[in-house]
C-alpha cells in the first residue's frame, strides 16, 4: 500500500475490500477486532487524500438484501474509531453506492452495504462473478485488498475485482502473511497446535499438513468426540461426525508412525442440554472422564485434569498455533477449557499464534489483552488454508 500512496491517491477512490464480518447480537457488535484490524490502512489512505469506498461482507446472507445481515453497525463504528464521519451506502453497486461514492471528499470515507447481497460476489460462474465485479470496478480508481478473514474465498470483490484495478496489499494482509510465514518457514521447536471448534471435516486438511510439521496436536471443543468416538470410547449425545471416523483413524495411525503426540481430552464437561447461550442462566453440568461419558449427555467443555494437561503441552513450547475454542466459551459454565488455553499461552515464553474468527473473539470476551498473544490472526478458515498451503485467491490475486 505504501508504494500506491507513494505514487499519488490524493483525489482518487480507493476500493478497499475489507473483512468486517464481525459477530453481532442484533445490531451491537460484540467484538470490533476486524474493524480495528483495518482502521491503520483506512487511516493511512485517508492521510494521503484518498476517497475511501470500504466494502465487506457480513455473514452469509442468501445473495438478496436481508436487514439481518446490514454492515451499517459496522460502518458505524468504523466512524468512531476513525474519529470521522462515514457515509453508508444502502446498497452496494446501486444508487446509494453510486451516489455516496460520488459525494466523498478527498480524505472522506464510506462504507458500502453487504457485498453478500448480491449473488455476483459469491457466484462460482465466472462470468456472474465477473460481471459484479465490473460494476465494482465503476465505483473507484484504485484496489487495495485488506480483508485477510475472506482471502481464501474466490468471490468477486476479492478474486475479481483487483484484475480490473490497480492494486496492493493493505497493512493487515502483510501482517497477517508475515506472522503466518513463521507458522510455514524455519518453525521454532517444539511446535505446539491447539485445534478446537465443532467439526472435524473443517480441519482434515489442516491436520494432513501439520502431521508432517508439528511436534504435538491438541484437540479440543466439539470436534474431540469424533476422535474419542474413534478410540472406541461412548460420547453420549455429544457432537459427533461419524462419517469422519476413519480420516481420525487414519491420522491418530499416521501420527503414531511419525511421532507427532496427538493429545485428547482425558475429562469432560457435560450436560443434558445445549446451554442457552443467550440467558447464560447457570445449568446442571458435571464432570466426568472422556471415557466414560453418559448415554444422553453432551460434552461442553475440557474438564480441569484436562485443562492442566493441555496446559504443561503448551508450557515449553517455542511455537503455538491455537484454532477454534475448546468448548461453547459463550456460557460461562463451559468456558473454562478455553480459558485454560488462552491462560497456557499468555503464560508461554514461545511465539503463540490465534488463528480464526471464534478464537479470536474467545480471548477478547473472556478478557485476555489481545497484546499478551504473539499475534492474533483475523482470519479463520484463511489462515488454516495459508497453513495448508493452498492457493489463497485473495493474496494470488494482489501477487502480480
Ligand atoms: C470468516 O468469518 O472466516 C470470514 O469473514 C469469511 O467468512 P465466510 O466463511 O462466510 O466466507
Amino acid at each position: 500500500i505504501d508504494e500506491l500512496i507513494a505514487e499519488g491517491v490524493n483525489g482518487k477512490r480507493v476500493f478497499v475490500r475489507a473483512d468486517l464480518n464481525v459477530p453481532l447480537s442484533g445490531t451491537t457488535i460484540t467484538d470490533d477486532g476486524r474493524i480495528r484490524a483495518v482502521q491503520p490502512t483506512v487511516e493511512k489512505l485517508v492521510a494521503a487524500g484518498a476517497r475511501v469506498v470500504v466494502a465487506s461482507h457480513l455473514g452469509r446472507p442468501k445473495g438478496a438484501p436481508d436487514p439481518a445481515f446490514s454492515l451499517a453497525p459496522a460502518a458505524a463504528r468504523l466512524g468512531e474509531l476513525i474519529g470521522a464521519d462515514v457515509a453508508f451506502a444502502t446498497d452496494t453497486v446501486d444508487e446509494s453506492a453510486r451516489a455516496t461514492v460520488a459525494a466523498l471528499e478527498d480524505g472522506e470515507v464510506a462504507v458500502l452495504e453487504n457485498l453478500r447481497f448480491n449473488p455476483g460476489e459469491t457466484s462460482k460462474d465466472d462470468a456472474e462473478r465477473g460481471a459484479f465485479a465490473d460494476r465494482l470496478a465503476e465505483l473507484a480508481d484504485l484496489y487495495v485488498g485488506d480483508g485477510f478473514g475472506a482471502v481464501h474465498r474466490k468471490h468477486a470483490s476479492v478474486f475479481d475485482l483487483p484484475a480490473r484495478l490497480p492494486h496492493a496489499a493493505g497493512d493487515l494482509i502483510a501482517t497477517e502473511v508475515g506472522v503466518l510465514k513463521k507458522l510455514t518457514e524455519n518453525v521454532q521447536r517444539p511446535y505446539a497446535v491447539v485445534l478446537g471448534g465443532s467439526k472435524v471435516s473443517d480441519k482434515l486438511g489442516v491436520i494432513d499438513h501439520l502431521l508432517e510439521r508439528a511436534d504435538r496436536i491438541l484437540i479440543g471443543g466439539g470436534m474431540a468426540y469424533t476422535f474419542l468416538k474413534a478410540q472406541g470410547h461412548e460420547v453420549g449425545s455429544s457432537l459427533l461426525q461419524e462419517d469422519q471416523i476413519p480420516a481420525v483413524l487414519e491420522y491418530l495411525k499416521r501420527a503414531e508412525d511419525k511421532g507427532v503426540e496427538f493429545v485428547l481430552p482425558v475429562d469432560v464437561v457435560v450436560s443434558g442440554q445445549f446451554p442457552d447461550l443467550k440467558a447464560k442462566a447457570p445449568t446442571e453440568h458435571r464432570t466426568v472422564p472422556a471415557d466414560a461419558m453418559p448415554a444422553g449427555f453432551i460434552g461442553l467443555d475440557n474438564g480441569p485434569e484436562t485443562n492442566t494437561l493441555y496446559a504443561s503441552k503448551l508450557a515449553d513450547a517455542a511455537t503455538v498455533f491455537w484454532n477454534g475454542p475448546m468448548g461453547v466459551f459463550e456460557h460461562p459454565d463451559y468456558a473454562e477449557g478455553t480459558r485454560a488455553v488462552a491462560q497456557a499461552l499468555v503464560d508461554s515464553s514461545g511465539f503463540s499464534v490465534v488463528g480464526g474468527g471464534d478464537s479470536a473473539a474467545a480471548v477478547r470476551t473472556l478478557g485476555f489483552d489481545e497484546n499478551a498473544f504473539g499475534h492474533i490472526s483475523t482470519g479463520g478458515g484463511a489462515s488454516l488454508e495459508y497453513l495448508e498451503g493452498k492457493t489463497l485467491p485473495g493474496l494470488a490475486a494482489l501477487e502480480d
